[in-house]
């Protein structure tokens, strides 16, 4: 299928909403539809669609899979439920884990996500509530992505040949799927978001585990995620398009106390993008990645080097695996 971007030029947003809530709603009868939030603007603005199309025949899950960022479950439930929302939280550590184990390749890492997301846990949700839809936030970056072979996005199914009914028993709709980014963010704001959702840095399904490299394993899942606290606290008033910390998988020779420690390495993304199609490195102030390198030296336990990606998006992407 022939998918056609609908460019922030020429996207109406209030003829857009009202389109795609048409949609659901007629697409899913008197059905029930079920849809994963992960906090991200994607899945916020598709929350919000089918909870205007189908009120309580819409259920919406955080699906915990112990990969999310600090205190994140219990922020986006609380948020959602200030919006009149209620999002359960389905727990997913061991599903998540258990199919990372051993994996270092990055493809290998992205093809185990997708295949917990919809084959363990959707259909476990689909077969527990009687729903026969999945909604999600696919765009058109996501599709382009994977059509040409960079990453395999983590909710991309039929462009890749795979059917989501006859392989996972549900169906699936995509109502942002001629966005980009920047386009959601106004549907986002349109459809009554609040700006600490339509403003916020794009963060990936597959989420921490995009940000390490070589196995993930819970204990190296704690060190990003630690690392991503900092440099979310230090980077969040920057103004970029999205910030990232990445634990390597090799180590480093340091000094701590005046002796050998040798230790693990921490990378730092900024990125200045609008679509994440194309990016370039933000020009940090030397001081931000100073305190930045104090920060990871001392808060994050065993972590002796810390550097700055400079690269541009191509021939670097925005993530790491
Ligand atoms: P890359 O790393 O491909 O990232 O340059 C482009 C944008 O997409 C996000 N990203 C993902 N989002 N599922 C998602 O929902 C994924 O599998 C995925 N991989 C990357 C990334 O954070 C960036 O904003």
């Amino acid at each position: 299928m022939e998918i056609r971007e609908i460019t922030l030029e020429e996207l109406d947003t209030e003829k857009l909403i009202a389109e795609k809530v048409e949609e659901i709603s007629s697409t899913v009868g008197d059905g029930l539809a079920i849809n994963a939030l992960s906090g991200g603007v994607d899945s916020s603005v598709v929350t919000m669609l089918g909870h205007k199309a189908l009120g309580n025949r819409f259920k919406s899950y955080f699906i915990d899979n112990a990969l999310m960022r600090e205190g994140e479950p219990e922020y986006i439930v609380s948020l959602f439920k200030d919006l009149g929302v209620t999002v359960e939280i389905a727990d997913a550590e061991k599903t998540f884990f258990e199919a990372l184990k051993g994996l270092t390749d990055p493809e290998e890492k992205r093809e185990a996500i997708t295949s917990s997301f919809y084959k363990d846990i959707f259909a476990q949700l689909v077969k527990d509530t009687g729903a026969k839809y999945l909604l999600q936030g696919t765009n058109y970056t996501d599709i382009e992505e994977t059509v040409a072979g960079i990453k395999r996005q983590h909710n991309i199914l039929e462009q890749i040949g795979i059917d989501p009914e006859e392989m996972y028993g549900y169906k699936i709709l995509e109502p942002l799927i001629q966005l980009r980014k920047s386009a959601i963010r106004e549907v986002a704001k349109a459809v009554g978001l609040p700006e600490e959702i339509f403003n916020r840095p794009p963060f990936p399904g597959p989420a921490l585990a995009t940000r390490v490299i070589g196995e993930v394993t819970p204990e190296r899942v704690k060190i990003v995620r630690g690392a991503t606290r900092i440099v979310d606290e230090e980077l969040s008033n920057i103004g970029a398009f999205q910030y990232l910390a990445i634990l390597h998988d090799d180590k480093v020779t340091g000094i701590r106390e005046g002796k050998r420690d040798y230790g693990l390495q921490i990378e730092i993304r900024c990125w200045e993008s609008t679509d994440a199609k194309i990016g370039s490195p933000t020009r940090l102030p030397y001081d931000v990645l100073d305190r930045l390198a104090e920060r990871l030296t001392t808060e994050v336990p065993g972590v002796v080097s810390v550097t700055y990606n400079i690269t541009k998006k191509p021939p670097s992407t925005i993530e790491a695996i």
